[in-house]
């Protein structure tokens, strides 16, 4: 190969890759995997009451305002990874930036545990399964290369391990705002660009009909069984 174009291959391969700022300083290696385990929930309970953080996310991290966010009952690794990236601006939010960014590491993760200790939102009764959210959330679009929301997000939206969010219980509009907000790339912390990929796949229709399942709707157990292939 000529050198300049060598040269010119380098800089095709390698232009992008140093352009792209990593989406999270978050790594589930053994070190955050410590400071989550050691995690005082008693002290993010004193810390989240110092902080007013019941302002915005209702008493117990669930609150009857639909404009604000449910935190109750997510798992500690995925509230931790928030927290951090509001403060590292890898995920961007004023208020949410002047919550956490005098915050060290263990305190953070104090207050992942308190809320991820607390019982998430409970699922309204009056939930609709059609058969297009039914092919989305269990079996995903092949065609379009979209996994199954429950495979990463839980057969019942309650969320799985490390950074993937439960969904179930969450309020509407924040739903469709996120969902919104990876489709245009107003989010971008997701790792690996999972989430800006899979909601650009989707219609706007979608995202409402997705977000109108997850807010309202948790499966029972033996309907869940049906559900297995
Ligand atoms: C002034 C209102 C306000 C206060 C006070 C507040 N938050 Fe938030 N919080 C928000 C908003 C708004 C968002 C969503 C921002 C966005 O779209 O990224 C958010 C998002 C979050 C998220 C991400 C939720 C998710 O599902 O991804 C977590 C976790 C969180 N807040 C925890 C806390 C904690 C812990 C405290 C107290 C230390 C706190 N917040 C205080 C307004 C607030
Ligand atoms: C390959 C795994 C994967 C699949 C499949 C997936 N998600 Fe996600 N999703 C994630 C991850 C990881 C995050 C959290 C990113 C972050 O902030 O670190 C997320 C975040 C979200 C959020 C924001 C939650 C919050 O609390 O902020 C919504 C809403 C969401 N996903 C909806 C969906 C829907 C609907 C589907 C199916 C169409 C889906 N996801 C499929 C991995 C996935």
């Amino acid at each position: 190969m000529k050198p300049y174009i060598s040269v010119i291959t380098a800089l095709l391969l390698f232009t992008p890759v140093v352009n792209a700022e990593p989406s999270s300083a978050v790594a589930f290696d053994l070190a955050t995997i410590k400071l989550l385990k050691s995690a005082d929930p008693q002290a993010g309970k004193a810390l989240a009451e110092e902080s007013k953080c019941a302002k915005c996310h209702g008493d117990a991290g669930v609150s009857d305002d639909p404009d604000d966010i449910n935190i109750a009952g997510m798992s500690a690794s995925y509230l931790f990874k928030q927290l951090r990236d509001y403060k590292d601006k890898k995920r961007d939010d004023r208020d949410m930036y002047k919550n956490v960014r005098e915050l060290e590491d263990e305190q953070m993760a104090d207050l992942a545990a308190w809320f991820a200790s607390l019982s998430p939102a409970p699922a309204n009764p009056d939930r609709v399964l059609t058969d297009a959210v039914r092919k989305l959330v269990f079996y995903g679009d092949p065609e379009r290369l979209l996994k199954a929301c429950a495979s990463c997000h839980g057969r019942r939206g309650q969320g799985g391990q490390f950074d993937h969010p439960a969904l179930a219980g969450q309020n509407r509009t924040y739903l469709v705002d996120s969902l919104v907000a990876f489709q245009e790339e107003d989010r971008e912390n997701d790792i690996y660009g999972r989430m800006r990929d899979i909601s650009k796949s989707l219609t706007e229709d979608e995202i409402e009909a997705l977000a109108d399942y997850y807010a309202t709707y948790l499966p029972d157990e033996d309907e869940d069984e049906e559900e297995e292939e």
